[in-house]
């Protein structure tokens, strides 16, 4: 099914996109953008930006960037068709289709597929706990033992699974749903030697577990009564769409309350979860009983940096969770824990102390990680003086990976006085550490060279240098600096490897070209004249290197030669994914360049519009000066190689010609800059 083209229209405009964002990831306004933790990088300080003006997001650290539809797509793995109309429900935009006939199905990628399943064995499970006779007399009085209410019953989306081999994979089929799509989803089991095919869950309470946008990607399924021979819990396996590692449970439903609250608390199971929902803490999401990853981590950092661990009492399951909160101390977020009384979970304790009394326990009970690490290593080590030894090197790793320098110094000031030592000997060992890790930092960064920008500035002519104030594009973050290069932030995205010689210059002229193209390129002395015009006629016949651009220029040619001016709004809703996604790229800025001289300087310089004709002149020469350097070069290569006497001369005279050229450009570049 196609969405038409009005619709589409519609649905853009209704996405805003500080809001479609908002869903995901905490914003945080800083001028005329909003900031925050890229949702698709891990990273600890914010390079992620929305400009709600342009209606696009761009990320300064890994390049992701785009409109609101291309965020779902990314965000959900979902393709254009399916992230429209994820928007369009949002917005409760209409969209008029007939239900999927089984061509269609089929031809759905997998992913789609899989969720469309997924979400149709969600609404089964719900239909027959609500509504099926076994599910009235079993799975139903299960929840209310538990004490969950209808209410709770409904946001949770629970459910059943009858007594039967396949009932569910019976009715699926009926449906038309694909044997394949349903075994793809975790749904069915298939034995194809015994030419068997039946359900995974059976008889067995249902708790869906959704992704961050509510979407149905798995299931939890408890059994009713206790069995030794069967396990408590059967979970989906891994699938397309489930990626354990990466999710957590209830993320969905405490998202906002998290926000909100700025700060999450973690624990362990399904119950748990929903009972302290019930109860009206919201901000809570589980782990499902293993133990806790970084990717975890990251999607709670998007939300808060705050995270209050509520793990069980008994030691061995304490013990455990220490590792996870080494990870989240790693990542620069603060933890907390609390401990509940033997044998109580936070589902069982709330249930019987109350919502109020549970809330007081766990403020009166948080306690830094650091401080119980050291506090349950005490316990253990005695006056073992071996064991305090390796605890007070464990300690200082622990400390050490807190990334806050102010945060570390808190650390050690309180280890030092609970372990009774001098602090300056916890400060030395943590060096020690610190510095091995930065020797293994620098091998690693050794292995990938990256430009930096001392090598990009090698690359203008002789005598000028790279200022933010006369290539404002690549304001001082934007520019490959060493810290951008060493500080290693997971290596899931490489950041694009920045443009460097001709191709810098060309980005820089597109870069106008696409942001001011349209406006006067000199409205005191032209009055009328664009930009683009300027730009086209100063650059004559000259074509660029990188394809891309390239192209943009053709457009802009093409469209020039029609009578029709190009603007920014053209780009960045061109028809051609490559060239969007590329004037997105060079659309979003990170800084306004006033912005960054007012907070470094207090001083106010004009901003980009009111120099444009400056800035389109200089770039035409650096242009100039770059084409004309390769000219040089390949005629040096002619040269040597040549061996008739007629064209080395004819090379000498196009080398001499070169050379002048080279020589007058620098004379033009150096007026123009010292201006
Ligand atoms: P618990 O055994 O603490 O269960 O396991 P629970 O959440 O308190 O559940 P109730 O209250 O007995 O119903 C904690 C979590 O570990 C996972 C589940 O996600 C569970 O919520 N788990 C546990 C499994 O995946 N499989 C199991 O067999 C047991
Ligand atoms: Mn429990």
């Amino acid at each position: 099914m196609r969405i038409d083209t009005e619709t589409i229209e519609r649905i853009k405009q209704s996405a805003q996109i500080a809001e479609v964002i908002g869903d995901y990831v905490s914003l945080k306004k800083k001028g005329a953008n909003l900031w925050a933790c890229c949702p698709f990088h891990g990273e600890k300080s914010p390079s992620f930006s929305v400009s709600p003006a342009k209606g696009i997001y761009k990320c300064f650290g890994c390049g992701k960037a785009g409109d609101s539809v291309r965020f779902i797509m990314d965000i959900e793995g979902l393709g254009y068709g399916e992230a429209l109309r994820h928007l369009a429900k949002k917005y409760g935009i209409a969209i008029n289709e007939s239900p999927l006939t089984d061509e269609q199905l089929q031809a759905q990628n997998t992913r789609e597929s899989l969720y469309i399943a997924l979400n149709y064995a969600k609404n089964y499970y719900q239909n027959t706990l609500l509504n099926h006779d076994e599910g009235q007399s079993i799975g139903y009085p299960y929840f209310k033992e538990r004490g969950f209410s209808d209410k709770t019953i409904k946001a949770f989306e629970l459910g059943y699974s009858l007594d039967n081999w396949d009932a569910f994979t019976k009715t699926a089929l009926q449906q038309g749903y694909n044997i394949d799509i349903l075994e793809k989803a975790g749904l069915t089991i298939r034995k194809p030697e015994e030419q068997k095919q039946f359900d995974r869950f059976r008889n067995r309470v249902i708790f869906p577990i959704h992704n961050v946008s509510g979407k149905t990607i798995a299931f939890g399924a408890r059994i009713l009564k206790n069995d030794k021979n069967q396990p408590k819990y059967l979970n989906s396996p891994e699938t397309e769409v489930y990626h354990k590692s990466a999710i957590l449970y209830g993320i969905f439903q405490a998202k906002n309350a998290i926000r909100n609250k700025d700060v999450c608390y973690l624990v362990e199971g399904y119950t748990d979860v929903i009972s302290l929902h019930q109860a009206g803490i919201e901000n809570v999401v589980a782990s499902s009983g293993t133990s806790l990853t970084l990717e975890q981590i990251r999607l709670i950092a998007r939300f808060t940096q705050n995270i209050t661990v509520l793990y069980d009492g008994d030691p061995a399951g304490i013990k455990a969770s220490l590792r996870g909160m080494d990870m989240i101390l790693e990542e620069g977020l603060n933890v907390k824990l609390v401990v509940f009384p033997q044998g109580e979970d936070p589902d069982s304790y709330v249930r019987s102390i109350g919502t109020e009394a549970f809330i007081t326990y766990i403020e009166q009970n948080a306690s830094d990680f650091i401080t119980f690490k050291a506090t349950l290593s005490l316990q253990e080590a005695g006056n073992d003086p071996f064991k305090r030894a390796a605890l007070i090197k464990d300690m200082v790793e622990s400390i050490s990976k807190i990334p806050d320098g102010i945060k570390r110094s808190v650390f050690f000031k309180k280890t030092a006085s609970l372990m009774q030592i001098d602090e300056n000997v916890l400060i030395a060992e943590s060096n020690k550490i610190t510095l091995e890790n930065l020797k293994q930092k620098d091998k690693e960064a050794k292995r990938q060279p990256l430009p930096t920008a001392t090598q990009l500035q090698q690359d203008l002519p002789a005598g000028v240098s790279l200022s933010v104030e006369d290539l404002p594009s690549f304001s001082e973050d934007d520019l490959p600096t060493e810290a951008y290069i060493t500080t290693p932030q997971a290596p899931v995205t490489p950041p694009p490897a920045p443009p460097i010689g001709t191709a810098l210059h060309e980005l820089e002229c597109v870069r106008l070209l696409v942001n001011h193209g349209a406006k006067d390129a000199d409205p005191h002395a032209a009055p009328g004249v664009s930009l683009m015009q300027y730009i086209l006629s100063e650059i004559n016949e000259m074509n660029f290197k990188t394809p891309v651009y390239q192209e943009i220029l053709t457009i802009c040619r093409q469209k020039f030669l029609e009578g029709v001016v190009v603007d920014t709004h053209y780009f960045i809703n061109h028809p051609i994914p490559e060239i969007q996604q590329e004037a997105i790229h060079l659309v979003a800025e990170k800084y306004s360049v006033s912005e960054l001289w007012l907070s470094k300087h207090e001083i106010i310089v004009p901003t980009e519009t009111e120099k444009l004709h400056q800035m389109a002149y200089t770039n035409i020469l650096r242009l100039k000066k770059a084409f004309n350097d390769e000219h040089i070069k390949t005629l040096m290569t002619q040269l040597s190689s040549s061996k008739n006497a007629d064209e080395q001369t004819q090379i000498l005279l196009a080398l001499m010609e070169a050379k002048n050229l080279e020589k007058q450009i620098a004379k033009e570049l150096g007026t123009v800059v010292a201006r």
